[in-house]
């Protein structure tokens, strides 16, 4: 395997403890006399963050997720003097392949060590792709005050100026902070604090994919500190109804894609494979298309919930706006993107079927 460049320079006094890197294994970097640091445990998931190239240009077709939690702490001997790090790698897959289990285990884990009084902060380290689906999954379940920090990275660890060590270093000091604390989940990238519930991934491969259109980021991290200066105004964590400790399954939710001369078949055959939920990622104002509305109408009637939300990526999706979602007994998304309305979708259903219920959580969370 190949392992991160920065991995054997350990910083002066620093000693750390390393064991082996198994799903589940975890390791300790942390610098000897640091009794006072907060304890910040890493849970990596793969990723870029984790990902090798053939050589240190290559910043596209390398392979994600291959190096392990102990390298990626070990890179980054910096860490031992912000917290008292821990590693454990819960999965090693890249983000694309991120599925509901996974986020069923993930919070299930992130709960069990928030409850530790040893445990500070947490720091998940996890492919950009589905970055801000997690994120978003975890803000709503996540039962604590203490913070959680997803941090992923644009470049693989063998690139050039790759952004993983920053961003690590970022996330680990983040989490460290008494000032990130009861702000919901956190994303750190490029240097910026942003929401979980509003960032999102903007572009394929820049360094600043990562953004919050029009509402904003939160905050920066500059000269090894966390500057906030706003906070999303949606109920998260310790506020939300949700509660995953007893679930082993999340309801079968769908996005289906608006755009021109678009037809029923995909609405058609979610609903025939079972899908509990359509999301209706519409044009514009979450417009339907003639030919979508009676499938959609269709799939209300078999008892599915129809989300109306949009591909636009910016602003209110209207609820009675581009259709009468109180004669159609649809739901509006608010400004969560089709992602996003997804997985509150999923949450939702794990408590009632009530579309007038299901509003009033897009208006809350
Ligand atoms: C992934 O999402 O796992 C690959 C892409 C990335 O991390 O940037």
């Amino acid at each position: 395997m190949h392992q991160p460049k920065r991995r054997l320079l350990l910083a002066a006094g620093a000693s750390l403890s390393l064991s082996l890197l198994l799903p589940g294994a975890s390791v300790s970097a942390q610098a000897a006399p640091a009794t006072s640091l907060p304890n910040v445990v890493i849970l990596a998931t793969g990723g870029t963050i984790a990902g090798t190239g053939a050589t240190s240009t290559t910043t596209v077709g390398y392979t994600a997720a291959t190096v392990g939690v102990q390298s990626l702490i070990q890179a980054v001997p910096e860490l031992a003097k912000v917290a008292r790090v821990t590693g454990e790698q819960v999965f090693q897959i890249a983000s694309e392949n991120m599925s509901n289990e996974h986020w069923l285990t993930l919070a299930k884990r992130v709960n069990v060590l928030l409850a530790q009084p040893n445990v500070d902060g947490l720091v998940i380290t996890h492919g950009t792709d589905t970055l801000e689906e997690t994120a978003y999954f975890l803000d709503l379940v996540v039962k604590s005050k203490k913070p959680v920090v997803l941090v992923g990275a644009m470049r693989p660890s063998t690139a050039l100026s790759a952004d993983g060590p920053i961003n690590l270093y970022n996330a680990v000091l983040l989490a460290a902070s008494a000032d990130a604390a009861g702000k919901g989940v956190l994303v750190v990238m490029n240097d910026q604090i942003q929401a979980a519930r509003e960032v999102t991934k903007t572009n394929t491969s820049t360094l600043d994919a990562f953004r919050t259109p029009e509402l904003g980021m939160l905050g920066y991290i500059q000269g090894s500190k966390a500057f906030f200066y706003r906070q999303s105004t949606r109920k998260h964590t310790l506020e939300t109804e949700f509660d995953v400790s007893s679930l082993t399954a999340l309801p079968m939710v769908e996005i289906v894609y608006g755009y021109a001369n678009v037809g029923p078949v995909a609405v058609d055959a979610f609903v025939a494979a079972g899908a509990k939920g359509i999301i209706h990622a519409g044009v514009g104002d979450g417009s339907l298309a003639a030919k979508v509305l009676p499938a959609l109408k269709a799939a209300r009637q078999k008892g599915a919930i129809v989300v109306r939300a949009s591909r636009v990526g910016q602003g209110i999706l209207a609820r009675n706006g581009e259709a009468n979602d109180d004669e159609l007994d649809f739901v509006a998304a608010d400004t969560l993107n089709p992602q996003k309305a997804r997985i509150l979708l999923m949450l939702a259903l794990t408590k009632t079927t009530s579309t007038r219920d299901i509003q009033r959580m897009f208006y809350t969370y």
